[in-house]
């Protein structure tokens, strides 16, 4: 069996969701796929990912081998004689939820090699264990799209809630290849904002990505375009822009975007647009002049 986990990315409310307020994300049409192989001679718990450059025994001292071992853990799957092989359609590193798509792939393999349930609770609570090494404290926004694909408003409280009837949607996300780390750009947010809540920075956030949702639901692309560009504003107002990010949400608006922003952490990563159709392939060659492969995803 093939084992996924979708990358993702947030169209509305990263950071916010840290402090309780909602993200709108919606999962990639692409992540990491797994797939258990076993190995009958005996051998080490093993993860290859040729795409990632990655191959690591469970017990190696490397990031990707804590994270296959935080999860085998959390499953109590010991360490089975098994070779997971994957494969990966995002880049890692770059914003778009690949540690989480991975954690998520990891335990999938896991589960199905030992004819376990996969349940969603199960996968949370294994795939939250290898975020919570990468990432430090997590909103949980990753792990949940990478498992259920779709479009959805999270909430820390609450989880994922679905949105049935998304018209279908067309998103530009450039990867920078700046590398950047959540952690970092987590704390940065809570020393911009004392960690307070009530924060005006994020409680805007958390309505932009109230009025972005309805917009979405309407299929009115001006106006959720319009709630990205003044959440990346907010988002540089609380340090985690930089001028690489800022110059490719610039670039596509001249290009004749609605609306763009960087998504997830910041600091690096990615940016996202939304433009109409025929603006496309113009905000594409203008990222590629900066140096940027993007591509288009469809969300659904
Ligand atoms: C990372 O994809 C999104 C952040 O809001 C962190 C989190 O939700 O854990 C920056």
């Amino acid at each position: 069996m093939i084992c996924v986990g979708y990358g993702k990315i947030i169209l509305l409310g990263e950071h916010a969701v840290v402090y309780g307020y909602p993200a709108l994300a919606a999962a990639l049409d692409r992540g990491v796929t797994m797939a258990p192989v076993p190995t009958p001679a005996g051998g080490p718990l093993r993860l290859d990912l040729r795409a990632w450059n990655v191959a690591v025994a469970a017990d190696d001292d490397h990031p990707v081998a804590r994270s296959l071992a935080a999860i085998a853990d959390a499953l109590t799957a010991g360490r089975p004689p098994l070779s997971l092989i994957g494969d990966a359609q995002i880049p890692p590193g770059a914003g778009l939820g690949s540690s989480a798509a991975l954690a998520v792939a990891i335990a999938r393999a896991l589960l199905d090699h030992g004819k376990r349930a996969i349940d969603l609770a199960t996968l949370i609570r294994a795939a939250g264990a290898s975020e919570a090494l990468v990432h430090g404290r997590p909103s949980g926004v990753d792990v949940a799209l990478a498992i259920a694909g779709g479009v959805g408003v999270f909430r820390r409280s609450t989880g994922l809630a679905p949105l049935g009837n998304v018209p279908p949607l067309r998103v530009l996300v450039g990867p920078s290849g700046a590398p950047r780390s959540t952690a970092a750009m987590v704390e940065r947010v809570a020393e911009a904002t004392g960690a307070r809540v009530d924060d005006a920075r994020l409680r805007e956030l958390g309505a932009l990505t109230d009025g972005g949702t309805a917009a979405l639901l309407a299929g009115d692309l001006p106006a959720l375009g319009a709630a990205m560009n003044r959440a990346h504003g907010l988002l540089a107002d609380l340090g985690v822009a930089t001028p690489g990010l800022d110059a490719l949400c610039e670039t596509a608006r001249a290009e004749g975007a609605f609306g763009a922003k960087l998504t997830g952490a910041g600091g690096g990563g990615a940016v996202i647009a939304i433009a109409p159709r025929d603006r496309e392939a113009a905000v594409l060659a203008a990222w590629k002049q900066l140096g940027v492969d993007g591509f288009v995803a469809t969300v659904r």
